[in-house]
């Protein structure tokens, strides 16, 4: 299994010994929230933040833009050096043409899906994706309690991507902790992303390790 810690839970004053940790560990990706306060009822950090984090992370930025209009900030995303830009179903009224930028501006494409988006939307889009991550808690804050339904829609989206014959991975966003991942290990995940299980523990290596074991 991927593990994608994600900086949200990490200390904010601390980030740089946050992001070595990280380094250190067995994560793939590192996992970065982007908040506006109106698509989501927060606010996080932003592109000067990544950008300095870009220059010490050894790990694959995975950036999750929880904004409206995202296909505005494509470049300055690439600029933050992300390896995917994540961009919410939710937001993207011409989903297919922000796909296009976002891969035409060399970084790989990934589009999210709320708790109550069904994975059918996108049947006809997904060959063209390099990643679709299912939230499994409501954007917009870390420590919330897993939603059980999407153990059923990891499934259904894992069968919509065989029939599409494309290679998509299945990245899990949410409430993510040893039980729950072991149950999406089991419907057919590729990655979880983990903030306040792997940030709140007292070894956060070995936490992202037992998580890679799953
Ligand atoms: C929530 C963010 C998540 C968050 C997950 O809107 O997208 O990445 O950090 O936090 P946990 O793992 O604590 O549920
Ligand atoms: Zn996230």
């Amino acid at each position: 299994m991927k593990v994608a810690p994600s900086l949200l839970s990490a200390d904010f004053a601390n980030l740089e010994r946050d992001v070595r940790m990280v380094n250190r560990s067995e994560a793939s990706l590192l996992h970065l929230d982007v908040m506006d306060g109106v698509f989501v009822p927060n606010i996080s950090f932003g592109f000067p933040v990544i950008e300095s984090i870009k220059n010490i992370s050894e790990k694959p930025l995975d950036v999750h833009l929880m904004i409206v209009e995202p296909q505005k900030f494509v470049s300055q995303v690439r600029d933050c050096g992300a390896e995917y830009m994540n961009v919410h179903y939710e937001t993207c009224q011409h989903l297919h043409r922000t796909v296009q930028q976002i891969r035409s501006a060399g970084m790989k494409a990934a589009v999210t899906l709320n708790p109550a988006t069904p994975v059918e939307v996108l049947r006809d889009i997904v060959a063209d994706l390099d990643m679709v991550l299912l939230m499994s808690v409501n954007p917009g804050f870390g420590g919330q309690t897993f939603i059980e339904q999407t153990l059923d829609k990891t499934r259904r989206l894992r069968n919509l991507i065989m029939e599409a014959g494309a290679k998509a991975l299945i990245e899990i966003d949410g409430g993510v902790n040893l039980s729950t991942g072991k149950s999406l290990a089991e419907a057919g995940a590729d990655i979880l992303v983990a903030g306040s299980f792997v940030f709140s523990s007292a070894d956060p290596i070995l936490t992202i390790k037992q998580l890679s074991n799953l």
